[in-house]
């Protein structure tokens, strides 16, 4: 794909060289990410970071990026706050805000309304997440992750079996992974979640059609069984009619250390897109995995860093400039 100018809404733009792509600029990233060199190269530029809906490590992540690259950030954190809430569709609001900024980051609770805004902007639009539909940063900071992990293990992300479990119906954030997975070859994919909760056929038709194994489970042991990598999510409480309904599935399928010990590899990697719910009516990922060095959540969370970093850069055309006038950094960090 052309990066430069283009919006990032789907997985589906991405082939194996363009995923590669952004993998090789956010490792010339991790230096920056790691605060050992700083850069200015988008110095007077503006990010508009607009999100619709809780957002913890997307939102700051995308702007702590945008700002380790040199650049400004204006963050919107309610649709209340913007003209919206007076009857404005998304077309003038893109309108309007793609004169103010360089590039928009956008997270929205319905499935297409991040497309529908970036066809009225003049200026690229990034996905932050819309609605149960996609999340493709999230699924390109979980692969950059998953080839780290792996080859520090010596192996390789294809040819893996990975399980993934939970809300696959709901979760955007897997259902960008599942799609991404499809340009890997030779994955064994393990899907578990409960029966009605299970992931939409198009994306397991996708996967097969690729080559890849995909076996389904209504219970999580099962899929784990010499397993390289567990993916763990949340059920999607908001996206329930009531959450009455999501409370029959949540708890449902848990990871802790018993399980984790009796039906693990000791080598599997356990990761979690984040937010884990902690609840104890909840507790999909149980914290006492917390000490286990194959637990990847927090090394996924600072990769989100760099794999931001790295998509600003490509859209923007700075990937192979950024490093020309970069500094070593002069404050103390721990
Ligand atoms: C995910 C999301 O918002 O889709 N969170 C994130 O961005 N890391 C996953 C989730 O909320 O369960």
């Amino acid at each position: 794909m052309e990066f430069r100018g283009s919006h990032i809404l789907s997985v589906d733009q991405f082939d194996r060289g363009d995923v590669e792509r952004v993998f090789e600029v956010a490792r010339k990233m991790l230096p920056f990410t790691q605060r050992k060199r700083v850069t200015r190269i988008l110095e007077g530029a503006v990010l508009g970071n607009i999100f619709f809906e809780p957002s913890t490590r997307t939102r700051i992540s995308f702007g702590s990026a945008f700002n380790l690259l040199g650049g400004n950030v204006r963050d919107t954190t309610s649709e209340e706050s913007l003209s919206l809430a007076k009857g404005e569709n998304l077309h003038d609001t893109a309108s309007v805000l793609s004169g103010y900024c360089d590039v928009l980051v956008m997270r929205h609770s319905e499935a297409g309304a991040v497309a529908e805004f970036s066809s009225q902007s003049r200026v690229p639009v990034i996905n932050g997440g819309d609605g149960a539909n996609e999340h493709p940063s999230q699924a390109l900071l979980d692969l950059f992750t998953l080839d780290q992990e792996m080859r520090d293990k010596s192996k390789r992300v294809d040819g893996m079996r990975i399980a993934i479990v939970g809300d696959l119906r709901f979760g955007r954030a897997v259902r960008s992974l599942c799609g991404l997975l499809s340009v890997f070859d030779s994955l064994d994919v393990r899907l578990a979640s409960p029966a009605q909760l299970t992931l939409p056929e198009t994306l397991k038709e996708k996967l097969i059609s690729q080559g890849h194994t995909v076996h389904e489970f209504d219970s999580l042991e099962p899929a784990l069984a010499s397993c390289d990598v567990v993916y763990m999510t949340r059920i999607q409480t908001e996206r329930f009619a009531t959450a009455k309904e999501a409370d029959l599935y949540r708890g449902r399928l848990r990871l802790n250390r018993k399980i984790y010990e009796a039906w693990c590899d000791p080598e599997t990697i356990i990761m979690h897109p984040l937010p884990r719910d902690s609840r104890r009516k909840a507790r999909e990922l149980d914290e006492d995995l917390n000490p286990n060095p194959n637990l990847a959540i927090f090394r996924q969370t600072d990769n989100g860093l760099a794999v931001r970093m790295a998509l600003f850069a490509l859209v923007l055309d700075v990937a192979d400039k950024f490093e020309e006038n970069a500094k070593a950094v002069p404050w103390y960090r721990a």
